[in-house]
């Protein structure tokens, strides 16, 4: 085979350095890793870099709430994300930062070109002022009462109770969220990126082959919607590059978080000698592959591709969209213990498991990952140690007992080529991201050689004398079969192979080795190559997930457009706890002139407090029925005006309503006053 091989660029999208790596990035960083550990292995020209990206005003909010200077935050975390990549077995050529002296030139080249291609427009907006602190505020950072529905405290762009949306300006009693001081209106000047002008380029774009069929159909709704501007500065403080030319203004983060690509791989380039711009350039022939997620194929579809054109560089070859990680079918959750961090995961269990059972549920597409975790112990199991494993374990050592040296007549050469014949289908399974089909192919394979192993019984033919030969070549046969089932699974499973390729005595396994088998060969005694995963590690991982949110710090404010990740449906336990019960005694209950649900209850709340609360208990509770009665009390819920009156609280009670509501008590004993816990 002597053709030249492929040049391929391969990313993962850049993680933010304002939180740990969890099981949601190491879905992305496994399925790009054993892509690029696939191609590297047909030996074919593949480099794969990524970095942090370390900009913006979340990251900048994180390093002050911590003490720290910016730029020893990001490097401490870096250090932490390598670890925990690393610990994945996830292999880069280069592993670099955004805030790098590669990114700043490229993404002022970008920029430049850009601006003296006329793509860069610049437009005065009026924006919201923090007089006292002296800054312009995102939306995000100013809060005030809904102007729809009155409710107090929400955020500048849209309203949680109501649901309405708005901008910061029409907030009633507006306030800054950095000082509290009430924001002002001040002109600003930005500057957009003038995607309209590239339209006819992203239409053609979208109708080629470099985006999966949903993703484009997506990206071209947006396309019909109009194409708008795009701001790409943002004001100090921020932490990132400033703009050459506008001192005081700073690149908006995802300007310069995909030219971290470039930079990431420049930065290769110098360490190794090699010519950025056969990548880069707008001749290039290289392939250039993007693995990302689904909430980003805006910036990647759209802004990316139109911001390289403008600057006279070449665009990607393909984006690679998956899905988000959900844990046993619901969204990634701290109180459930199911935010798990990668850290967490590898206290507690083998890289190669999450690997496998990622693999063996990935297609192309960009359906949602669930990680089920008891399918998860059941099929790495099942599937590793019980057919993988388990050909070598039971064959290996008849091998050894005759002395080692494999047969070069085989028991069953028919199995064993047709285990060796599956060789292209499995590349090609490999090749378009259908992992879940090529683990399919291989446990089939691993299926068919346990069930010949067991026709076989090597262990009982090796009691008769006059076998020994036959027990040599069946073994040999299982062990080549073995060799053959690692080598397809080594981009998956690189541990696994480098430990069979130490057993077997034979150099690192590439692919075109699947045209070979071994003959008279000696290899080593077998020693146990993986362990079963046992369902209390799965318990134990849970648990810790749960502590490390117990110990962790309140969340920094979301900022700016910066996608927060994998958002909470459970309150936490500090949530609750906000929540104050108290035992109350019904001291008086009346019916309320006018309302028909309603009952107003006079409640003794200890130390001599009452308090007047509305209960919608009237269809099942006559008054007499509950004065004298304990009740639970939510104390500190603000006081609401109704119709009737001022709500002081509100009693607790069980039920759909109407006839069917059961006012909880506590039993006698209680005094009123006490904390309900
Ligand atoms: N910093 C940007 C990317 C810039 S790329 C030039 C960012 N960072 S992120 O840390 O929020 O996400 C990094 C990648 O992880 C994204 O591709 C995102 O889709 C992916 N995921 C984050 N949470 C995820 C899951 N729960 N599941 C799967 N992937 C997820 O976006
Ligand atoms: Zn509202």
């Amino acid at each position: 085979m002597n053709r030249t091989p492929r040049k391929i660029l391969v990313t993962s999208a850049l993680p933010y350095a304002n939180g740990s790596i969890h099981l949601g990035h190491m879905l992305e960083h496994i399925q790009t890793d054993i892509w690029v550990r696939f191609q590297k292995m047909r030996g074919e020209q593949c480099i794969y870099v990524c970095a942090d990206d370390a900009h913006g005003t979340a990251i900048m909010l994180k390093a002050e709430q911590l003490g720290l200077p910016p730029e020893e935050y990001i490097e401490q975390i870096k250090a932490e994300h390598e670890r925990d990549f690393g610990g994945f077995l996830i292999e880069y050529d280069q592993y670099h930062s955004t805030h790098s002296a590669e990114n700043r030139a490229l993404s002022e080249l970008i920029y430049q070109r850009n601006r003296d291609a006329g793509y860069i427009v610049e437009k005065e907006i009026v924006q919201l002022y923090d007089p006292v602190k002296g800054m312009f505020l995102a939306d995000r950072f100013v809060r005030g009462r809904c102007p729809k529905c009155d409710a107090a405290d929400q955020y500048g762009d849209n309203c949680e109770a109501c649901g309405a949306t708005y901008t910061p300006a029409e907030l009633k009693e507006p306030y800054s969220t950095i000082s509290g001081a009430a924001p002002v209106e001040k002109p600003n000047i930005q500057l957009f990126f003038d995607l309209p002008q590239f339209e006819d380029m992203l239409r053609d774009w979208l109708a080629s082959d470099a985006l999966q069929g949903s993703v484009a159909n997506k990206l071209r709704e947006w396309v019909e919607a109009g194409l708008q501007p795009w701001d790409i500065s943002r004001e100090a403080p921020y932490f990132g590059f400033e703009i050459p030319g506008w001192p005081g203004k700073f690149f908006y983060v995802w300007l310069d978080a995909p030219v971290g690509y470039m930079a990431s791989f420049q930065h290769y380039c110098e360490r190794k000698g090699l010519d950025f711009d056969e990548f880069w350039g707008p001749e290039s022939t290289a392939e250039l592959h993007h693995f990302i997620g689904k909430d980003i194929i805006n910036f990647h579809g759209l802004f990316w591709p139109a911001m390289l054109e403008g600057a006279g560089f070449r665009k990607p070859t393909a984006l690679h969209v998956h899905g988000f990680v959900t844990v046993n079918g619901a969204k990634m959750s701290k109180s459930r213990g199911t935010f798990i961090k990668a850290s967490t995961y590898l206290e507690h269990l083998q890289p190669e498991y999450l690997r496998y059972y990622f693999a063996a549920k990935l297609g192309n597409g960009v359906e949602d990952f669930d990680l089920n975790l008891e399918d998860f112990v059941q099929r790495v199991n099942a599937d590793l140690i019980g057919k993988v494993v388990n050909i070598a374990s039971r064959t290996a050592n008849f091998v050894h007992k005759a002395g080692g040296t494999l047969s070069s007549t085989l028991d069953n050469e028919a199995l064993v080529r047709e285990v060796q014949a599956a060789a292209p289908r499995i590349a090609s399974y490999y090749e378009q991201l259908e992992f879940g089909k090529a683990m399919r192919d291989i446990m089939a394979l691993a299926d068919k050689a346990n069930h010949y192993i067991q026709e076989q019984a090597p262990w009982t033919l090796a009691k008769q004398p006059d076998q020994a030969r036959r027990v040599l070549e069946v073994c040999s046969s299982a062990v080549n079969i073995f060799r053959l089932l690692a080598l397809y699974l080594k981009p998956v499973l690189p541990t696994l192979a480098a430990k069979t390729e130490a057993f077997l005595r034979v150099p690192p396994l590439t692919w075109a080795d699947a045209d070979q088998l071994l003959g008279e060969h000696q290899i080593e005694r077998f020693s146990a190559m993986m362990s079963r995963i046992d369902s209390s590690q799965i318990n134990a991982m849970l648990e810790a997930s749960r502590e490390e949110k117990e110990k962790a710090e309140p969340a920094p404010a979301a900022a700016g457009n910066e996608p927060a990740t994998a958002a909470e449906e459970h309150i936490s336990i500090d949530d609750f706890l906000k929540v104050e019960l108290r035992v109350a005694r019904i001291l008086k209950a009346a019916h309320v002139e006018g309302a028909d649900k309603l009952l107003q209850l006079t409640l003794d709340v200890g130390n001599g407090e009452t308090r007047n609360v509305f209960a919608g208990i009237k269809a099942k509770y006559s008054p007499e029925q509950l004065e004298g009665r304990l009740t639970v009390l939510v104390a500190n819920l603000a006081p609401r005006k109704m119709k009737f009156g001022v709500s002081e609280g509100m009693v607790l009670a069980a039920g759909p309503g109407g006839e069917d509501i059961f006012l909880l008590s506590p039993d006698d004993g209680a005094e009123p006053g006490m904390e309900v816990r």
